[in-house]
């Protein structure tokens, strides 16, 4: 029996997750849960799976979840640390790290360094924090299975290979719902139809992220500290049908793929099972039904922020931050209609446009550069709305 800690239970990752431990009991429980402000969903999560504690986002509302929870010995917490003490608790075997966005840094490097199998959701994290997360890592003993599904995809090509026999890695991308749609026409598309995903339904960061392509970018970026590759070994491919997560190009010209059916919870379920494999919970991939597998290279003319994200790559110290913290702002503007979808990938460039390097290997200046680029990028927006 595996005891699971899961950051971000409320999500499409976390609810997700739990769908997995409900269909197998015997194999899974639940340890801990970490939701932001969705408190009717965790309370209902709570009496489920009945984990020993809980965590929301603030304390006042923990006030209202301890009362909804009242003799069912659930310790309740708050804030960054509540989930930061729910991710390094001693009783669980693995932590799903599925908050959205840089709020799930301080949880993640809770549980990596207090030694845990981090099963990782959360790319902003690994995008800010890579080297500090790979360091902390190594000396506590930390391992990261990969719950993005490109990451989860070679992951498992490279489970037998050594690190000097693989050319190159490349993750592939759906091209979200404007792929096709003529350049001229992408600058006025509306927050409903950048979350209409073709082929993924996830939350609306990601979705959006994926819409721009950011998504593939800040993975890259990801890849880079999961899989100790350099920038040049990385690279991106079209794949509508995302039947294919992951190419993995060896030295001898072999090409490894990993193919699955499109929904998350199989590598969910990779990550919840490894080193072993679990019992299907979908049905096969059927490739005579599938079809035609195309592939096509990322323009950057159509996905600018993809070549900000390289820039970003290629740069490291606190360009991934900076980069990550603009986007996070422009993301959040362009869903409140305060700017339009073509204005996403400007405002992050006009944040970037101002940045100037610098190292980061501490919490602190991770967290000191976020903050000052989520500052000119809300000075940026602000020019931008006038
Ligand atoms: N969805 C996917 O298919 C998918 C695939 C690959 C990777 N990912 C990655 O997985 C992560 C989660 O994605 P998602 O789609 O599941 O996002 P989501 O549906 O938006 O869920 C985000 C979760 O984070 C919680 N949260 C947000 N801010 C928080 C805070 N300050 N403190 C504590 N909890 C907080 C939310 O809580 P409340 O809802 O209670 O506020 C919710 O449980 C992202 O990094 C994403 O890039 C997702």
């Amino acid at each position: 029996m595996k005891s699971i800690v899961l950051l971000g239970s409320t999500g499409s990752i976390g609810t997700n997750t739990l769908r997995i431990v409900e269909r197998f009991p015997r194999r899974f429980r639940v340890a801990g849960l970490a939701a932001g402000r969705n408190l009717s969903l965790l309370i209902r999560q709570a009496k489920t799976f009945r984990p020993r504690v809980v965590s929301v986002e603030r304390e006042a509302d923990a006030v209202k979840v301890r009362r909804a929870l009242a003799g069912l010995k659930i310790e309740v917490l708050a804030g960054s640390q509540g989930a930061e003490s729910v991710a390094a608790r001693d009783d669980s075997d693995i932590v799903v790290s599925a908050i959205t966005g840089v709020h799930g840094l301080r949880p993640t490097l809770a549980a990596v360094r207090a030694g845990k199998t981090v099963a990782l959701a959360n790319k902003e994290s690994m995008v800010v924090a890579g080297p500090l997360l790979r360091k902390e890592a190594a000396r506590s003993g930390a391992v990261f299975i990969p719950v993005d599904s490109e990451h989860s995809g070679v992951f498992q090509c490279l489970a037998k290979e050594s690190r000097d026999a693989v050319r190159k890695v490349i993750l592939t991308a759906s091209g979200g719902p404007f792929w096709r749609t003529p350049l001229a026409e992408l600058k006025n598309k509306t927050p409903e139809e950048a979350l209409r995903h073709p082929r993924w339904k996830m939350g609306r960061k990601v979705t959006i992220d994926s819409a721009t392509l950011m998504n593939k970018g800040l993975e890259l970026i990801e890849a880079r500290w999961l899989f100790g590759l350099d920038p040049d070994e990385l690279d991106v491919l079209i794949h509508p049908q995302s039947v294919v997560h992951a190419l993995v190009e060896m030295r001898d010209g072999s090409v490894l793929a990993q193919l699955s059916v499109t929904d998350m919870r199989i590598p969910i379920l990779y990550a919840l099972s490894y080193p072993e494999r679990g019992e299907a919970v979908l049905p096969s991939l059927d490739l005579a039904r599938v079809g035609p597998l195309e592939f096509h290279p990322a323009e950057e003319k159509r996905f600018p922020l993809l070549g900000l994200a390289r820039r970003a790559l290629a740069a490291g110290g606190s360009w991934p931050v900076a980069l990550n913290a603009a986007n996070e702002v422009a993301v959040r503007a362009f869903l409140e209609g305060r700017i339009r979808f073509g204005d996403i990938a400007g405002l992050v460039r006009r944040t970037l446009d101002g940045h100037s390097r610098t190292d980061c290997r501490a919490i602190g200046d991770i967290l000191e550069a976020d903050r000052e680029a989520r500052a000119r990028a809300f000075e940026k927006l602000k020019l931008m709305q006038r």
